[in-house]
This record gives C-alpha cells, sequence and structure tokens, in this order.
C-alpha cells in the first residue's frame, strides 16, 4: 500500500512539475558536441499560454480538450475493426521475460513509448522508463538523459571505439535482477563514458496516427512534389532529398548490403524506415528485445539470457482463425495502419481567424515548401485508405538541418545532418520537440531549424525560411504559433 501511494506522489509531483512549466527537457540545452549540459541542468521556463505583455509572439502550448486521436480510420468494412482492436490491444500491453522481453530494451511496451495524446502517439508528459529501471526487481542504473518529465529517449552511439562508424540503437535497460532471469547478468552499456567522449544522440518517439495513408502515398507524388516551386526553393537553399530504401544498410558501416526494391522509404526521423510492419518488426527487437518474423536474430546472445524460444514471437501455425494466426508484429501494424489521423482544431488556440491567417503564413514564409501539407494516396486494397488526403504536412523527404541539429549518424541514404521533413499533423497535443526531444517550446524548435552559415557551406537549408519567420510581425507569428497548436 506505501509503495502505490509512494508512487502516486511521485506520478503526482512529476505531472505537477510538468504543469508547472518547468521545462527540464529543453534544459539539457545540448548540442550534440557539449553534453555538459546533461550533469549541469538548469531549468528554463517553457512558454506561458497568453502572448507576454511585451506583446511577443509566444507557444500557446500543448492543446487540451479531447485527444482526437488514437480511434480507427473512417470507413473500416468487415472484419477489419476487429484486427484494429486486437492490435490496440497487443500494441498498448505490456510484454514479460516470459515473452521473450530483452535480454537487453528501451522498455517493455509500444504503447508505453507512444501514447501522448492517445495509443499510438509520442512521448508521454511522464517517461516510463524511469519506473521500468527497477520493475520486477531490475537493477539498471538510470543514464543522465532518462528523466521523469523529459522525453522517452533511446541512445545511439556515433562511432565505434576504433572510430569507424556507429549508428545503431545502444539499449538502456537488461533483465539482470528481474522476475524470471535467473543467471542472467548483463552490464548496461558505459552511458556516462560515451557521454564523455560526446559519442551519445537521442531519438524520441515519432507518433504513428494516420501512417497507413502515408504508406500510400505514391512515390511518383513525392517526387512530383520535390520538383514542385523549384525556383522558389532554389532562393531560399532548399533542396532535400527521398531516402531510397537500401534493406540492410540502417546502421552504416555493416558488411550485409542486402540491395531492396528501391522505392522510397519515409518511416522515423530520416525516413530510414519502409513500412509499418517493417517498422513493428525492427521496433520489437531494437526497443523490446523480442525476435521475431522480421528480425529472426536476437540483438544479446548471450546463452545465459535467453528465457524464451528464438526467435520469440512467430506465427502460429496451428490457430484455427484468422484473428489467432497473426502475429504480433502483424498486428501492431494492422492498428497503426487503421490508426486514423489527428483531428485539427478550427478554434483552438487562438479561434478561427487566428488559425487561418497562420495557415496561410506557414504558406507564405515558406514552411509549407518543406512541410508540405497534403499528398493522396493511391489506390490501396483498404477502401479506408484508397484515394484519400493525407494532411500529414511532410515532403517526406530528408533535409540537410546543418550543424545545429546535426547526430553525426547515417541511415539508408540520409546522412549526418539530414533528418524526415517532421510530419506536423498532431502537433497540437505533442509535448517533446525536434528528433532528440531537446525543447517543448515551438517557438525555440522553430529557430533550432536555423544554424549553420553560407559562407562555411553548412548552411541549414531551412535558415533562409527562418529568416522570413523572424521578419513576421508578433501578431502574425502568433497567428501563426496558433496555427501549428490546432494542427
Ligand atoms: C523505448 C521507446 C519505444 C518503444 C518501446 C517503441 N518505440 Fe516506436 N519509436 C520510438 C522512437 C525513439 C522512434 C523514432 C525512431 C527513429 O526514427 O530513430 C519510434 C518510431 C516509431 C515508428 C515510426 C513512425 C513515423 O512515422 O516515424 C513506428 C511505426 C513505431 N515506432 C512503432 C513501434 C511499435 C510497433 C512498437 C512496439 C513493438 C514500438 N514502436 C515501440 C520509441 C519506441
Ligand atoms: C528545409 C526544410 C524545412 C523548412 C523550410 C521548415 N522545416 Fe520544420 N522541420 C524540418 C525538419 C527536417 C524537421 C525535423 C528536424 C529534427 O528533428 O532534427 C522539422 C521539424 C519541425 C518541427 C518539430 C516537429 C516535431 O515533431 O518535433 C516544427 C514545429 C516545425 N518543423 C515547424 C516549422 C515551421 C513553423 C517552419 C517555417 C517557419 C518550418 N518548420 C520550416 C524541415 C523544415
Amino acid at each position: 500500500m506505501r509503495k502505490i501511494v509512494s508512487s502516486l506522489l511521485f506520478l503526482l509531483a512529476a505531472v505537477g512539475l510538468y504543469l508547472a512549466q518547468i521545462d527540464l527537457a529543453s534544459s539539457f540545452g545540448f548540442h550534440r558536441f557539449n553534453p555538459g549540459g546533461f550533469n549541469n541542468p538548469s531549468p528554463s521556463p517553457s512558454p506561458s499560454p497568453t502572448p507576454t505583455p511585451s506583446g511577443q509572439a509566444v507557444d500557446p502550448g500543448v492543446r487540451g480538450g479531447a485527444a482526437g486521436a488514437g480511434g480507427p480510420i473512417a470507413g473500416l468494412i468487415g472484419r477489419q475493426i476487429a484486427f484494429f482492436n486486437q492490435g490496440k490491444q497487443d500494441f498498448a500491453s505490456t510484454e514479460d521475460i516470459a515473452d521473450g522481453l530483452g535480454p537487453r530494451m528501451n522498455l517493455d511496451s509500444c504503447g508505453g513509448c507512444h501514447m501522448q495524446p492517445a495509443v499510438g502517439g509520442s512521448s508521454p508528459a511522464v517517461n516510463p522508463q524511469v519506473a521500468f529501471a527497477g520493475k520486477d526487481g531490475g537493477t539498471d542504473i538510470l543514464p543522465a538523459f532518462i528523466r521523469a518529465n523529459g522525453p522517452v529517449r533511446e541512445a545511439r552511439f556515433v562511432k565505434n571505439a576504433d572510430g569507424s562508424a556507429d549508428g545503431g540503437v545502444h539499449a538502456i535497460f537488461t533483465v539482470t535482477g528481474r522476475t524470471g532471469a535467473n543467471g542472467c547478468s548483463l552490464a548496461q552499456p558505459d552511458f556516462a563514458t560515451q557521454l564523455q567522449n560526446n559519442n551519445v544522440i537521442f531519438r524520441i518517439p515519432t507518433p504513428t496516427f494516420g501512417t497507413g495513408l502515408m504508406e500510400m502515398i505514391p512515390d511518383a507524388a513525392i517526387a512530383a512534389n520535390q520538383r514542385a516551386n523549384a525556383t522558389q526553393k532554389q532562393t531560399l537553399g532548399i533542396r532535400g532529398r527521398p531516402n531510397f530504401q537500401v534493406n540492410g544498410r540502417t546502421i552504416s558501416g555493416q558488411t550485409n548490403n542486402n540491395g531492396n526494391d528501391g522505392t522510397i522509404a519515409r518511416f522515423g526521423w530520416k525516413a530510414q524506415n519502409k513500412s509499418m510492419l517493417l517498422f513493428s518488426g525492427e521496433a520489437y527487437n531494437v526497443e523490446m528485445g523480442i525476435s521475431n518474423d522480421i528480425f529472426q536474430t536476437e540483438r544479446e546472445e548471450n546463452p545465459a539470457c535467453q528465457f524464451a524460444p528464438v526467435p520469440n514471437d512467430v506465427q502460429n501455425m496451428e490457430a484455427a482463425s484468422p484473428l489467432e494466426a497473426t502475429t504480433a508484429i502483424q498486428n501492431f501494424s494492422n492498428f497503426m495502419r487503421l490508426l486514423a489521423p489527428p483531428t485539427p482544431s478550427t478554434t483552438t488556440p487562438g479561434g478561427a481567424t487566428s488559425i487561418s491567417n497562420g495557415k496561410q503564413l506557414f504558406s507564405s514564409t515558406g514552411c509549407a515548401l518543406c512541410h508540405t501539407p497534403s499528398f493522396t494516396t493511391s489506390t490501396s486494397s483498404v477502401a479506408a485508405l484508397s484515394n484519400k488526403p493525407v494532411n500529414l504536412y511532410s515532403d517526406l523527404l530528408v533535409h540537410d538541418m546543418g550543424p545545429g541539429l546535426a547526430d553525426g549518424v547515417s541511415q539508408g541514404q540520409a546522412g549526418p545532418t539530414e533528418f524526415r521533413s517532421a510530419p506536423l499533423w498532431g502537433l497540437g497535443q505533442r509535448i517533446f520537440l525536434l528528433h532528440d526531444g531537446r525543447t517543448s517550446d515551438l517557438v525555440r524548435a522553430i529557430h533550432e531549424h536555423r544554424s549553420g552559415s553560407a559562407t562555411q557551406n553548412n548552411a541549414s537549408e531551412a535558415s533562409g525560411v527562418i529568416d522570413k519567420y523572424d521578419a513576421l510581425g508578433e501578431g502574425q507569428k502568433q497567428d501563426l504559433l496558433n496555427f501549428l497548436r490546432s494542427l
């Protein structure tokens, strides 16, 4: 009982801290080459929901009210809704060591990391990784970059000890000491030393709402949009290129280069991943340590630490019904594919006039040159995904974002400074921003787009557009910020 009360108090305290608008995420204030910030967090206030007395535009903050996300896309027929529901349940449930969890992992459920503002979404206000460190007898130490009121994070190392490229995910937790893991003793990666060596970068969860629609955008439409507005893009320094899928090369420097079908990959911060099914297989193994029909090999093969048959999750060939026969990764993928896109608000924050002004400024300022407001899906065998608008606010291309956002990691064709234009649908209810969750403040997220310089030949492609944003009047900026939080 005491345990319940104290963890409840902890939860309340953590939520309280968040509501008190102490923005620890931005307190790190780091650049990749300045991880000293981890050791000296200096909280800075996050934006207040109303404009300041000086009239300066501010981030209206996370939009309250209904989630407007997490449900199935309209128009599902037949058994599709049953597959969606089963997938949702599997996505939200936690796994045990007997299910194959670990031996190394970042958490024990998809839903734990993807849950804001509803299951399938992005990082929640209270980071579940903190409680997970000690769950079921766990003995793991929390690295400095994991905080109760910071974003969920996964860590990648930039280089190997011999100086060659690494880029892979190094799981934070182990099964050591946990119920069901007798005889297994694993050391965590030495994050403190790696941080000291400026060798760690972070990724926060991207939301999965509407991803079935994103899968169905034809490559030809992405390419045509890339060619559109060429003069305007050239003047502003915007290039952008698709991340062609070359499987087996998501971690650079490895030997197995299995050339793939050559179509455009579109999921993840660097558009490094092709589909919901592939992402499910990879996330199950990378985030949770559960090997499966796509990724059959355990990432940690220590024989003393295997407590379930490998691959851990496989098709049930004896199943009597299609629902029973699907694997977990198919379930996750069905759920995300059939998840409705987020519902924007037409009135909140700031009212309908401000939002529609902001939408217009989003285009005239040049944000829409990368954050493409809309595509249309091709014909799909699933009617609900067929010939539908996809209002994602992304061109699905990767752009050179300059030294300020660079993470030094290459994935597929996306280089160390390149990132996918983050889809902005659902942004109104996103708490942590940018690939490493360095801020919760929209205004700061916009300014982080600008770095490098033309003379050094390393300018961010977005620098010109951010100059145009800065030239707007404060009222116009406020309209633009209100529009962004209406999404
Ligand atoms: C420990 C936290 C964590 C867990 C657990 C987790 N994810 Fe993620 N997820 C992430 C992060 C971080 C990213 C961004 C990865 C990147 O781009 O490097 C991500 C991205 C994704 C994306 C890409 C969406 C897009 O458009 O970019 C999908 C799909 C996804 N996860 C599905 C899953 C599924 C399915 C599971 C469960 C098997 C899962 N995730 C478990 C952290 C997590
Ligand atoms: C050159 C292309 C480009 C332009 C122009 C651009 N962006 Fe972005 N935007 C990106 C990329 C790439 C990211 C992801 C960067 C990262 O996380 O490191 C991003 C991320 C964001 C994010 C954070 C989203 C999230 O989920 O964390 C916001 C908000 C945003 N952009 C708003 C804007 C606004 C507003 C403008 C115009 C003033 C703009 N962007 C102009 C490419 C662009």
